[in-house]
């Protein structure tokens, strides 16, 4: 970048986890299981037969997590609450010691200068309503708004910032589409449905907001920019594919209260009639866009790839340690096309990050992480370049505070600013850390004059 990097003087600057990620005791204290408890105790699906019953072990320790939090200097985390923990079977009795968890998480944050942001559904769907259909059931939207409705009489005010999903493209692509994460299933019928379900619960939740809850709700998008592999009429035609399947898929229903046409030629016969008010329901104003960005893709048109017949081109690049190639460019393209298409909302990038190897602690404490140092600033001042064309970006968290449970990688790959060591659940702070520490100090000024 040439020019010097700004942000604004609130940017709030923070660091997210997941609630299956990194808790561990996931049935402790009367809580249900998830469908993330059933599917890593279900042999062959995750990596290295690694499971979340300990993780980072963040229910019990979670207090020096929160001092780790303010040894950085955050401003801000981004966590989420697990359903299954507040009500056992999902709907029904509260789960009082489940609750109290995130209530004196949230107090402690407080009082340590921390603004929790609050996730509701990070991907750990209760098994007992998984049981009644999880996703597929259209009875899942009053499901969620009661279980939204709970959190928001105990905290909201205390919490500031909801956000209702997280990623719903992922629940939908991975859970029921391709089936390589919770509830595994793989059926182009399903898909379209468990999304429908997903911005319904999305909308009923925010309606539900709007009677009790006086500050911000917003929803969290993963977004990957497309970009042709060439300007052939099939790749040229892939990408639109891919960008709507992907990218479009949440926001325009959330936005203008339509599906991107392209769905009904992905997804051909399995593509339902959907009811019109539906979209009014899904179509609630939002307060705040969350927006996770990782990586781009260059695309291409695949015939054999079912059911959207796209494929993606490698680069001469650096690609993480999860194959994704390294674009900072790709988050600048993303924010502005946001703005653009969608009337540029108030955006927080709720995460950003990456898994790379990482060597041991070295002896004297310190581990050296120099391509996740490189990535975090690259990708701060393509945030600074889409702020200074005016997208309205109020702040960023890193993904993620710890190294934790990759879902079915297991813990195969780091994406932590901090290292856990799952055998003794040591912390130490990476480079990264330290360097992420110095560019909140600063608010940004840091990142003038460093070399990414
Ligand atoms: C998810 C995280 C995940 C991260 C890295 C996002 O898809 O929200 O839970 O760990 O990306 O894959």
């Amino acid at each position: 970048m040439s020019h010097r990097v700004q942000f604004p003087a609130d940017f709030l600057w923070g660091a997210a986890t997941s609630a299956y990620q990194i808790e561990g005791s996931p049935l402790a204290d009367g809580a249900g299981p998830s469908i993330w408890q059933r599917f890593a105790h279900t042999p062959g699906m995750m990596n290295n037969g690694d499971t979340g019953d300990v993780a980072c072990d963040h229910y019990r320790r979670w207090k020096s997590d929160v001092a780790l939090m303010r040894e950085l200097g955050l401003k801000a985390y981004r966590f989420s609450i697990s359903w299954s923990r507040v009500l056992p079977a999902g709907r029904g009795r509260v789960n009082a010691k489940g609750l109290d968890f995130y209530e004196r998480l949230v107090d402690t944050l407080l009082e340590n200068g921390i603004e929790p942001l609050a996730t509701l559904f990070h991907w750990d769907l209760p098994a007992a309503l998984d049981d009644r259909g999880g996703w597929l059931n259209p009875d899942i939207a009053p499901w969620f708004a009661e279980y939204a409705n709970v959190l928001f009489n105990k905290l909201d005010g205390r919490v500031k910032k909801w956000a209702t999903l997280n990623e719903p493209w992922v629940v939908t692509d991975g859970g029921y589409l391709h089936g390589a994460l919770a509830p595994g299933h793989r059926s182009k019928f399903e898909a379209p449905i468990a999304s429908h379900n997903l911005l319904r619960a999305h909308g009923a939740a925010v309606q539900a907001y709007r009677a009790t809850g006086k500050h911000a709700i917003g929803i969290v998008v993963n977004l990957e920019p497309k970009y042709a592999a060439t300007q052939s009429a099939e790749d040229l035609a892939a990408v639109k594919r891919a960008d709507a399947y992907m990218n479009r898929q949440y926001l325009d229903p959330v936005y203008f209260g339509t599906y991107p046409a392209e769905l009904r030629e992905i997804f051909g016969e399995a593509w339902p009639e959907w009811p019109a008010e539906d979209f009014a329901l899904i179509k609630q104003p939002i307060d705040y866009l969350g927006i996770n960005y990782y990586t781009r893709n260059v695309t291409r048109y695949d015939p054999n790839h079912y059911p959207l017949k796209v494929g993606s081109v490698k680069q001469h690049a650096t690609y993480t340690e999860t194959g994704w190639e390294v674009f900072p460019q790709g988050l600048t393209d993303t924010l502005t096309w946001v703005r653009d298409r969608y009337g540029n909302p108030p955006v927080y990038i709720t995460e950003n990050g990456a898994a790379f190897y990482d060597p041991p602690v070295a002896e004297n404490g310190v581990l050296d992480d120099p391509l996740r140092v490189s990535y975090q600033k690259k990708h701060l001042a393509a945030v600074a370049d889409a702020i200074a064309r005016g997208c309205d970006i109020r702040g960023y968290m890193a993904w993620s505070l710890l190294d934790n449970l990759e879902w079915s990688l297991g813990f195969s790959k780091r994406f932590g600013i901090v290292h856990v060591d799952f055998a003794t659940q040591q912390r130490t702070i990476k480079a990264s850390g330290r360097h992420y520490s110095q560019v909140i100090a600063t608010n940004g000024a840091v990142l003038n004059g460093a070399e990414g």
